[in-house]
């Protein structure tokens, strides 16, 4: 598929990252984090969107898109500590944080360890609580089907929750997008983010501790991450802003771009910051 953007590479805790790096170098950062088992080419509409004004990092997480898997298992933790890794080889001291579902899932980890990265985070299609027994139960069972059947069936099974009924009619690019994302993960990646995924720690404790700019995004028909989940981190996360967003599913950013990328903007408008010249973690480390 297209994907936007100056496909860049480069060996962070020893694995090759791709990303790409758009928009005046001089602006408030905003890094993208995409969804399981998606790629950065999701983020297309919203990189087009804000590069004008920001300069825009969309990353594929380690084992998808053109990001290698290295040898070692993956965690919840591995991938906020490669994205701090990204952010200290960039030289970006602080950003704000746009991650969607398991996207969220790092950014709320990232946010526990590293609070002083980030000026702002944008929370979509995502949620706090750790998996319970029978998602967990249902993990193992794709990852067995995967083995058994292959990627192209868990692809078809997989696309029939992201998108909000509307959308099979309206938007079978974006669906077909997903689905070349999904088959092009390789199983072995699957399994990997699959365990992180049911092994990953809830972060709904933290949320009071969150004291930088929250927007919250989800899709009105998310069946994933429901828009029940967002309201308790609403509720939970001092000031937060949070916004359904109509006529999508559980990729709200690809499926209603024009009402996300509003929201997106404004946001960015109210909190985005400069960059400083010093890291945050530099002077936490020398104080
Ligand atoms: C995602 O879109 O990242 C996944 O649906 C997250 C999950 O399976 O929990």
């Amino acid at each position: 598929m297209r994907c936007l953007g100056n496909n860049i590479e480069r060996t962070i805790n020893n694995i090759r990252v791709a990303y790409s790096d758009e928009g005046p170098v001089d602006a408030p950062v905003i890094i993208f984090i995409h969804g399981f088992p998606f790629n950065r080419c999701m983020w297309d509409k919203q990189a087009e969107a804000l590069s004008e004004h920001y300069r825009v990092i969309t990353y594929d997480v380690r084992g998808h898109g053109k990001t290698d898997a290295g040898y070692n298992d993956f965690s919840m933790d591995v991938f906020s500590a490669d994205l701090i890794a990204l952010m200290d080889a960039l030289e970006i001291e602080t950003a704000v944080l746009c991650g969607l579902s398991m996207g969220g899932y790092i950014a709320l980890n990232a946010m526990e360890k590293y609070p002083h990265s980030f000026d702002a985070l944008v929370l979509c299609d995502t949620q706090c609580i750790d998996d319970t027994l029978e998602v967990k139960e249902k993990r193992m069972k794709a990852i067995e089907s995967i083995r058994k059947n292959g990627v192209e069936q868990y692809a078809d099974e997989s696309i029939k929750n992201l998108f909000a009924p509307a959308s099979d009619a309206t938007k079978q690019n974006e669906i077909a997008a997903i689905r070349e994302m999904i088959v092009n993960t390789s199983r072995d990646s699957l399994r990997k983010t699959m365990i992180a995924l049911a092994e990953r720690k809830t972060t709904c404790r933290k949320l009071q501790e969150i004291s930088i700019p929250v927007l919250i995004m989800v899709g009105s028909e998310d069946k994933i991450t429901p828009l029940t989940e967002s309201q308790k981190m609403h509720k939970n996360i001092p000031g937060s802003v949070l916004c359904v967003i109509e006529n999508a599913g559980h990729v709200s950013n690809m499926e209603n771009p024009d009402m996300f990328n509003e929201q997106l903007m404004k946001f960015m408008r109210q909190h985005a910051e400069k960059p400083i010249r010093m890291s945050a973690r530099q002077l936490s480390v020398s104080q």
